[in-house]
């Protein structure tokens, strides 16, 4: 089935092979929502609209990162992003000298690929740098990336199908806890809550409400005011308890857009935070041709510590982006880096790292948080030295 495309002022059209692409998807999950008899999840929805093989936005072919795509990821900002990441994750394999590093969701491989050359000139390389990515089509795209930045490296990088049984090590993991399926709950304003889903209506997909039965959700939404609609991410904390599962020593470090559970589901925030990506345009509408519109929403980080603490972790800090990279050292990384540059070579340095701390940017809105287990503790790890916000989770 091919949905008409509503037409929506200033977002651009796209090429007539994307829209069939689209419309495949559309096809795909008309099919997933007539086998549950007409309703599915908006996880279920957005599972598939990002991940369905070969059709979903992230296992599809769309261009996703960058200017051509629909959205910049801090490692594509500035190499100093993942140089100052790199500091990180040096202190954890000092104490843990034979631990990997494994990363979830590589994206384009620049973070992999400032990751290791910094790690190679701090003498601190992994003997194995581990990927796990959900989309294939990507994993593609980051053994391009490094072959061609680190050729002599690439023997050290492996593509993992699933995570490690054990390992030990330091786990990073960039902008993707806010690309994990979330599920929709909706509270009207007599006080009752539904469970937001989605069906197949006469111009395309719809938001539909159930009641919401799942005893986990209700606890989760118990709090929400009325005439309220907000995002719950079971899928992100089950994520953390499985990365944390095989943890026997060392860090994970997750960055990602959100707030501690207050200001998630602040009053004020009545709509939530669900949000498309499409063509460097923010998008309400989530239905908006789906395979070539990213799908994402904010990360509550109570929720992410509460489930890295349940599974015994210790957390090692919780700061915003900007503090962090200020504690692994950007500034000093910016000046070493511009050091023969030209005046406009610096000035765009400076700029992509601008973006990074200011708080009107990436600065504030993005928080790091770190766990770990099995670790000494006598030293905070560097990015965690100052303005802690652990208080706030
Ligand atoms: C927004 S992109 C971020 C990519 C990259 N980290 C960056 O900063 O540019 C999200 C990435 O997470 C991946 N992803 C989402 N859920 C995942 C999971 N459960 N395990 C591994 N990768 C996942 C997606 O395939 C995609 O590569």
């Amino acid at each position: 089935m091919a949905f008409r495309m509503q037409q929506q002022a200033n977002l651009p059209v796209p090429s007539p092979e994307a829209l069939a692409h689209s419309q495949a998807l559309v096809g795909h999950l008309c099919q997933l929502i007539d086998a549950a008899g007409g309703w599915i999840s908006f996880a279920d929805y957005m599972r598939a609209a990002l991940y369905a093989p070969g059709l979903g936005y992230y296992s599809g072919g769309a261009t996703k990162f960058g200017a051509a795509g629909d959205f910049i990821t801090a490692p594509e900002i500035s190499p100093l992003f993942g140089q100052s990441l790199a500091q990180t994750v040096a202190a954890v394999l000092t104490e843990v000298p034979d631990g990997i590093v494994l990363e979830l969701g590589a994206g384009t491989g620049k973070l992999a690929v400032q990751v290791l050359g910094e790690l190679a000139r701090l003498g601190r390389l992994p003997a194995q740098y581990c990927i796990l990515d959900l989309s294939a089509e990507l994993r593609e795209r980051q053994r391009a990336a490094i072959a061609t930045a680190l050729p002599q490296l690439l023997d050290r990088v492996s593509w993992l199908d699933a995570l490690p049984e054990r390992w030990e090590g330091m786990l990073i993991a960039n902008e993707v806890l806010d690309a994990v399926p979330c599920q929709l709950v909706h509270r009207d304003a007599a006080g009752t809550l539904f469970e937001r889903g989605v069906s197949v209506g006469a111009q395309g997909f719809v938001f539909s409400d159930r009641p919401l039965a799942d005893p986990a959700l209700l606890a989760s939404a118990s709090q929400l005011p009325a005439d309220y609609t907000s995002e719950f991410q079971p899928e992100a904390a089950a994520l953390i308890a499985s990365c944390a599962a095989g943890l026997d020593r060392g860090a994970m470090l997750w960055l990602d857009y959100g707030f501690p559970a207050r200001e998630f589901y602040h009053p004020q925030r009545s709509e939530g935070t669900l949000m498309g990506h499409y063509r460097h345009h923010s998008v309400h509408d989530p239905f908006w041709l789906p395979g070539l519109t990213d799908l994402t929403c904010h990360v509550d980080f109570s929720a992410i510590y509460q489930a890295g603490a349940t599974a015994g972790l210790a957390l090692e800090g919780y700061v915003s982006q900007g503090q962090y990279l200020l504690d692994c050292g950007i500034l000093e990384g910016l000046e070493q880096h511009t050091l023969n540059s030209s005046p406009q070579e610096h000035a765009l340095a400076l700029n992509a790292v601008q973006k990074l701390l200011s708080p009107a940017e990436m600065g504030e809105l993005f928080k790091v948080i770190a766990f770990s287990r099995g670790l000494a503790g006598q030293t905070l790890l560097p990015g965690f030295r100052s303005a802690d916000r652990s208080g706030a989770l």
